[in-house]
């Protein structure tokens, strides 16, 4: 019989609007964050997702809670944290949102249009674990000097586990069904996993985070 853990999932993109018909969003679909949360499930888990606006059937029997904007997807984890045994962020989050949001659509001139920019809130970084075990696993995707940036963004975001994935191709990255991954620990140890589909990759996530939960 396994202890059945808390699962707290993050997925898809943030959107920070500009004004009410337009917006600055990423590529992520969710689908890497909702096949975890079925990996999770089907081992018997329980799983509370916070997703951004995307286009995916929701598994049963999880708790979905939906987001816009990064502020939002910040608080929601923020309030869900303290429950959960381990949590997975898998959300793309928006590292900046629009100082002024206009309230009516912007109408266009033949001016040049600056948009000024400030930062989000780091959600892993505003996590605080509780004195329980918590389990903490983050996502990099980058294009280039893939392990060094994904190692660096563990040690500083205080993880115990970082998917480092190369993104920027058509082949594995965001809105597909691949990743090429590696997985790397906080002890310094790492598992290349290579090019496979996010639905197996899913699985070796769970399994790894709940070793590292123990
Ligand atoms: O959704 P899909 O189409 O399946 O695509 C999956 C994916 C490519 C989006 C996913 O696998 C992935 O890599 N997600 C992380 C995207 C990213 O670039 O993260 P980052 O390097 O900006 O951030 C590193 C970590 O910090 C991530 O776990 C992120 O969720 C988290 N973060 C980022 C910004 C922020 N303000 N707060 C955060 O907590």
């Amino acid at each position: 019989m396994i202890k059945p853990l808390k699962f707290l999932i993050s997925a898809g993109p943030t959107r920070e609007h500009i004004d009410p018909v337009r917006f600055i969003t990423n590529a992520s679909s969710g689908k890497m964050g909702f096949m975890i949360a079925e990996a999770a499930l089907a081992a018997g888990h329980q799983v509370k997702v916070v997703t951004g606006p995307v286009n995916l059937e929701y598994p049963e029997k999880t708790e979905v809670i939906e987001v816009t904007t990064a502020m939002e997807m910040h608080l929601a984890i923020m309030q869900n944290f303290p429950a959960c045994d381990v949590l997975v962020m898998t959300a793309a989050v928006c590292d900046f949102r629009p100082i002024k949001t206009s309230i009516n659509k912007i109408h266009k001139s033949d001016a040049t249009f600056i948009l000024r920019l400030e930062r989000n809130p780091d959600i892993l970084l505003s996590v605080r674990r509780l004195e329980k075990n918590q389990t903490i696993v983050g996502f990099a995707a980058e294009t280039n000097d893939v392990i060094v940036s994904a190692r660096r963004k563990l040690e500083k975001k205080r993880m115990d586990m970082i998917v480092a994935n190369e993104v920027g191709g058509k082949e594995y990255g965001f809105a597909v069904e691949h990743i090429k991954a590696t997985l790397l620990f906080k002890n310094g140890a790492d598992r290349e996993i290579g090019r496979c589909r996010k639905k197996d990759i899913a699985e070796v996530i769970v399994n790894e985070a709940i070793k590292i939960h123990g």
